[in-house]
């Protein structure tokens, strides 16, 4: 099955692209994965090994602006910077857009402006495809609804499946081979007070792409036959204390998910270590204060970077021990 087999089951047509207007925009938010996806059953639908489930950080994330232009290649624009033509990141941009212009008879001027490090572990890819195909449903009228749009963009980056809704969202694994059943969803739960703090240790590029790095782990990590037994237990705690608001049942079933993670990839050769000394010091000082009684966990991606999950009663206490913390209140309505 082949990334073109699933634009024709979406669009059962060529992807009709006569601009309906002049700009197309989206904005789409960042989520952070409390049960991580790490491992794909297929590489280039980018279907997972794993169901997988996130909270998303409703005003952190990436705004695109796309418009139809007048040159033989796109233009990417990011936070103001133009992206140099050769780079991995407008490649991979461009091998998206191919999808939807079999004949490569147009391109985008693509602005995209992110309120977040980006690809330091926060998910800038999953926010940056789900808002490019926001903005493409926009500029040509598509109309697709929200599961449609899951699906294509978790052809652009996996996790960007899970980033057009706000609050909890689960992506299901799936089982078909054309990963039509590989789509998020939204959990009909909010949890107000529930806070997640970024913890920047580094903003630099990460060493290791996500998609290397699972496919390392997948492929030499004799770890990773256990993967997928703490995932499904790890989302039934997960689901449950979500159900009954129990958030130290939440903060630690999502941190040892990480910490589990980061050891499947450990175990791989060449091993995969997304660690900093920095990001070990922070782990040991939240073990420490919640060895004295402060209800704070934490969660780490592809990079060195902590998300801090505490509750908003304790927002003084994380800041006075982490000073740097962004807090990030998820549920508070404006
Ligand atoms: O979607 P990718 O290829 O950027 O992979 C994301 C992987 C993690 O962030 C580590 C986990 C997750 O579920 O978001």
């Amino acid at each position: 099955m082949r990334k073109s087999d699933v634009i024709q089951l979406i669009f059962h047509r060529p992807p009709p692209t006569d601009p309906k207007h002049e700009k197309g925009l989206a904005f789409a938010p960042t989520n952070i994965a409390l049960v991580k996806y790490w491992g794909k059953r297929d590489a280039e639908l980018n279907l997972p090994m794993t169901s997988s489930l996130s909270i998303a950080l409703p005003d952190k994330g990436a705004m695109t602006t796309v418009m139809l232009q007048d040159q033989a290649q796109e233009t990417v624009i990011v936070n103001d910077r133009e992206i140099p033509s050769d780079s991995e990141f407008v490649k991979r941009i461009t091998q998206f857009l191919d999808l939807f212009r079999p004949e490569k008879k147009w391109h985008l001027n693509i602005n995209i402006k992110m309120n977040i490090p980006i690809a330091a572990g926060l998910a800038s890819s999953a926010c940056g495809f789900a808002s490019l195909i926001s903005a493409l449903n926009d500029l040509f009228g598509w109309q697709l609804a929200a599961h449609q749009l899951s699906i294509l963009a978790r052809l652009g980056s996996g996790s960007a499946a899970r980033s057009f809704w706000t609050g909890f969202v689960e992506w299901h694994a799936g089982v078909q081979s054309d990963g039509m059943d590989s789509v998020a969803e939204p959990l009909s739960v909010e949890w107000p007070g529930l806070c997640v703090g970024l913890l920047t240790m580094s903003d630099k590029e990460k060493p290791i792409s996500s998609r290397e790095g699972m496919q390392r782990t997948v492929n030499s990590s004799i770890l990773y036959t256990a993967w997928p037994k703490k995932v499904t237990q790890d989302l039934a705690i997960l689901k449950q204390a979500l159900h009954v608001k129990n958030f130290p049942l939440l903060g630690g079933t999502a941190e040892s998910n990480a910490l589990t993670m980061h050891a499947t990839m450990l175990a791989s050769w060449p091993p995969v270590c997304y660690f900093l000394p920095e990001t070990i010091a922070a782990m040991q000082q939240i073990w420490s204060l919640r060895r004295q009684g402060l209800a704070l966990y934490f969660t780490e991606d592809a990079g060195p970077n902590l998300k801090l999950l505490f509750l908003e009663e304790d927002i003084g206490a994380v800041k006075e021990h982490f000073p740097s913390v962004e807090v990030v209140n998820v549920f508070e309505k404006e």
